[in-house]
């Protein structure tokens, strides 16, 4: 049942604490703002964004607020599994379909974690950047943006693909995830630059995976606030 939702199967491990430190920072770099939507990306596959942002998710859930966390890799995003929802109707045929008469919450799925709510996937589109990039899209958001504290964008990578910098327009902070050892400093700094030539506004850096032996399973570094 959800074994990759840690923070809540194991709320006392080091990795949840760490993904509860992560959710202050967060809370205190975005004070300004009243709706907040946090984009989470990386280099490269598989290095973790979708467990963390599920984690991050759930924890910020947990402290009472209500959030929707939104499945944008629409190429290979997999939050249906993490969370058990039906991936039927996700984001993709909701930005096909979009019109004003849309209604926008009959897409949203509850998941069993009391003010989280998840919006799948969907069908995988032929044309994933487009979508991203439609004004739909960025209305879909704003939309939104009025039913919840938090929205969470799992992303797909950044490493030869536009879509996670189209998508981080619509982001007030972005959060690279990078795996401990394999990650190279190289394609974080491609990554950083390729952000910041779309001006995203980069919150930090996890480090995802550092092996028990180095202490801390997740670390993460709070960036400077412009
Ligand atoms: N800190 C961790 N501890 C244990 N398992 C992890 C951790 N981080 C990631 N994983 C596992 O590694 C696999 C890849 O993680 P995940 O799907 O989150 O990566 P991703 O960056 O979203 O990949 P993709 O680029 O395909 O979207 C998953 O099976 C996930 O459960
Ligand atoms: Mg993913």
């Amino acid at each position: 049942m959800m074994k990759e939702l840690i923070v809540k199967t194991r709320p006392k491990s080091v990795f949840s604490e760490d993904i509860r430190t992560i959710r202050t920072n967060l809370d205190f770099s975005l004070s300004e703002y009243e709706k907040k939507v946090i984009m989470i990306t990386s280099s490269l596959p598989t290095e973790g964004k979708s467990f963390i942002s599920s984690n991050l998710a759930t924890a910020i859930s947990q402290n009472g607020n209500k959030v929707l966390i939104i499945d944008c890799d629409l190429r290979r995003g997999r939050l249906h599994k993490i969370f058990e929802v039906s991936n039927t109707q996700g984001l993709s045929n909701l930005i096909s379909q979009y019109n004003q008469e849309i209604d926008v919450k009959s897409f949203l799925k509850q998941t069993d974690i009391n003010k989280l709510y998840v919006l799948p996937r969907g069908v995988v589109p032929p044309n994933p950047s487009e979508l991203l990039s439609s004004s739909r899209f960025s209305s879909i958001i704003e939309n939104l943006k009025q039913y919840f504290d938090y929205i969470i964008l799992d992303s797909a990578p950044v490493n030869g693909l536009p879509d996670a910098l189209i998508l981080s327009n619509c982001a007030d902070r972005v959060v690279i995830v990078t795996e401990y050892g394999k990650t190279s400093i190289d394609a974080l700094a491609d990554t950083k630059k390729a952000l910041e030539n779309v001006s995203a506004n980069i919150a930090g850096v996890v480090i995802n995976r550092i092996p028990k032996s180095k202490s801390k399973y997740v670390y993460y570094y709070y960036g400077e606030k412009e």
